[in-house]
């Protein structure tokens, strides 16, 4: 295992980074760790670094300080320096680790609470489930002084195995001031029943159909990929695995062997945001409920184990991930990300005119992770696929937020799900950051669109289209959305390296899973969340800038991140440049997604565009049919058939 300077910071390096700003900073009881996140080298400093020379290793810590209401943000050599310690007035953490137990233990023995949940039948505060949840909307006026607030949407738990998500208790809520963990208000409407029918999803609960024969992923050989540290080599793929406490799954330093020449194709991707946006009216509080999962809640704080044969198939290795929780304690979780190689149908095939037939099947490398938020989950996917195309994919899973609602009053934005059982409207929106460096770091990104004359001199037969491009050369230019009526596409080309045709080299970003924003640009969420706004964005390269709705979402006034700025409307031609794609789903609840929502999908694909010569999967082996076996039972040979028989 060699380590490398991009290598998430080890448990031991957490550790010390914690320790080392406590001692220099003479930190107490009062100052809570925000994020815990490996300080990244520039460009500049990794060309420089070759294996075996010392790293310089470096913490950016965000820290609460409780007793001064002060955010601060500093970097944390761990040579044993303090390098950066920025005050950052105005600026809110989300509700910590310690404070949360402070403050739901407040709410849990509020009397008004407690009457509430009597009047509503339920006696035993411990079969109450409640979350935490930031205002997603504005603060209630009588409360907004800039204190950081959660309010608690609460589900009853009646049995140990129930899902409680069944059983949203309606119209109670607790506010609750996180610094003094003290309840500044209770919300109680009456007249909402609880929702009583159950949604059993466990297997003691509903049993496991066993109408299917087992399905093996065999490779008799092991897998096909090199894990050296954090670094994986798989075909002519080679790259890097980081693992973050806010964004969690993290791709660096993608480069592709191109016919004995390593080419890069990208420095750092990751998902630097998703927010939820939920579409519901303003009944008992549920208009408030948007949440940034990434930067609200830190997405990497979520990150399961894993388990072989059942969140993964075949030949699997696993990483362990580490994160440094509020308190400074440092959690280790075993098989955090999962390494593996899929089959996925075949790459490419044709039957010649004279009956010869070439066909290959592809594979794909797959890097993953899974987190589950309260109800949630969220699985992020990248593949690597043999024809140079990177492509990635989040799978949404887990359990509907509910609400309660008199059954069978009309409610335009939501799903009854069973009688009084509410899934509201909402959208899950995913803002990749892309830094991408194509043959290099000077890149260019092009909008192209598909465009046809009308009938006439240009395109007589009316048949004709050609392609516009159009470079997005400043900031304020690069703002931009989907079309699919032009099947549009932006292409990142370096303009200093040509391919065979003396075309610049490219790889071209193609949109999958676009929405648009269902909420006003002028709401909260609008303004806080307002990247979702516009499908692609593009800006220089800075190391500070990192998340698109800004460093710190929680409880802001918004308009922070890509829309501040892109206000300097900076140069984009031939620069170290990073796109910003925002995709994800709109979802309407279905009854079928209850109790428990099968897996949806969403995603983008980024392929070679006049990168390679021809296309990179053309020699790929053919597969032999070792294990191939035909269950058809009118099959001439009875020796292969080893399936079922009539
Ligand atoms: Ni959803």
């Amino acid at each position: 295992m060699t380590p490398h300077p991009l290598d998430p910071l080890s448990p031991d390096e957490l550790a010390a980074a914690i320790e080392i700003v406590r001692r220099e900073q003479g930190l107490n009881q009062n100052h809570l760790f925000v994020f815990t996140l490996l300080d990244e080298p520039t460009k500049d400093a990794l060309n420089a670094w070759k294996t075996g020379d010392p790293m310089d290793r470096a913490a950016r810590i965000t820290i609460w300080d409780r007793a001064e209401g002060m955010l601060i943000e500093s970097v944390v050599g761990l040579d044993g320096t303090v390098r950066r310690w920025e005050p950052q007035p105005g600026q809110k953490a989300a509700l910590l680790g310690p404070e949360a137990t402070a403050c739901i233990a407040a709410a849990k023995s509020d009397p008004r609470v407690l009457e509430g949940l009597r009047r509503r039948g339920i006696d035993d505060i411990s079969q109450v489930h409640m979350e935490t949840w930031p205002f997603g909307i504005d603060v209630p006026d009588h409360l907004d002084d800039g204190r950081r607030l959660f309010w608690t949407p609460m589900w009853h738990r009646p049995t140990p195995d129930a899902n409680q998500y069944a059983h949203p208790i309606g119209g109670l809520h607790a506010i609750v001031a996180i610094d003094t963990a003290e309840v500044v208000d209770v919300e109680d409407t009456e007249g909402i029943p609880t929702p009583q029918t159950p949604g059993p999803y466990r297997l003691s609960q509903t049993g496991g159909d066993v109408r299917l024969k087992p399905l093996e992923i065999i490779q008799p050989e092991g897998a096909s990929f090199t894990v050296d540290g954090w670094e994986i080599q798989w075909e002519r793929w080679r790259f890097r695995l980081g693992h973050c406490q806010r964004e969690g799954l993290v791709i660096h330093d993608v480069r592709f062997d191109d016919e004995g020449t390593e080419r890069k194709i990208a420095h750092r991707m990751s998902i630097a945001e998703l927010v939820i946006p939920y579409g519901d009216q303003g009944i008992n509080g549920a208009a408030r409920k948007a949440a940034f999962d990434t930067g609200e809640f830190g997405f990497g704080n979520y990150t399961n184990s894993l388990t072989l044969g059942c969140d993964c198939l075949g030949e699997i290795v696993y990483l362990d991930t580490a994160v440094a929780d509020a308190a400074g304690e440092v959690h280790v979780t075993k098989q955090g990300i999962c390494l593996h190689e899929e089959d996925v149908g075949i790459l490419w095939k044709h039957t010649d005119a004279d009956g010869h037939v070439e066909v290959r099947r592809g594979r794909r490398f797959v890097a993953s992770s899974i987190a589950t938020i309260d109800n949630y989950e969220y699985g992020y996917f990248w593949y690597f696929h043999q024809d140079g195309t990177i492509e990635f994919e989040a799978k949404l899973t887990g359990i509907v937020l509910t609400r309660a609602a008199i059954p069978g009053e009309e409610n335009p934005s939501a799903t009854e799900l069973e009688p009084g059982l509410l899934a509201p409207y909402h959208q899950h929106l995913f803002c990749a950051r892309l830094d991408l460096d194509v043959d290099g770091v000077g890149n260019t990104v092009y909008e192209v669109d598909a465009v046809a004359h009308p009938m006439g001199p240009e395109n007589p037969a009316g048949n004709a289209y050609m392609t516009r491009e159009l470079p997005l050369a400043s900031e304020s230019l690069a703002k931009r959305v989907i079309d699919p009526f032009a099947s549009r596409f932006w292409k990142v080309v370096n303009p200093e390296r040509t391919n065979h045709m003396g075309k610049p080299v490219g790889y071209k970003l193609m949109p999958g899973g676009a929405n648009w924003p269902m909420a006003d640009p002028e709401s909260v969420i609008g303004k806080r969340a307002r990247f979702m706004y516009h499908h692609l964005w593009v800006t220089p390269q800075r190391p500070d800038e990192l998340y698109p709705a800004g460093d710190h979402p929680y409880q802001h006034e918004g308009l922070d991140g890509l829309p501040r700025w892109t206000a300097a409307d900076r140069p984009l031609e031939n620069e170290d440049i990073v796109l910003w794609y925002t995709f994800g789903t709109n979802h309407i609840p279905r009854t079928e997604d209850w109790p428990v929502m099968p897996v949806e999908h969403t995603g983008f694909h980024l392929k070679p565009s006049g990168f390679f010569r021809r296309s990179p999967g053309i020699d790929v082996a053919p597969s032999e049919p070792k294990h191939c076996c035909s269950s058809n039972p009118h099959a001439a040979s009875g020796d292969a058939a080893t399936g079922s028989k009539d």
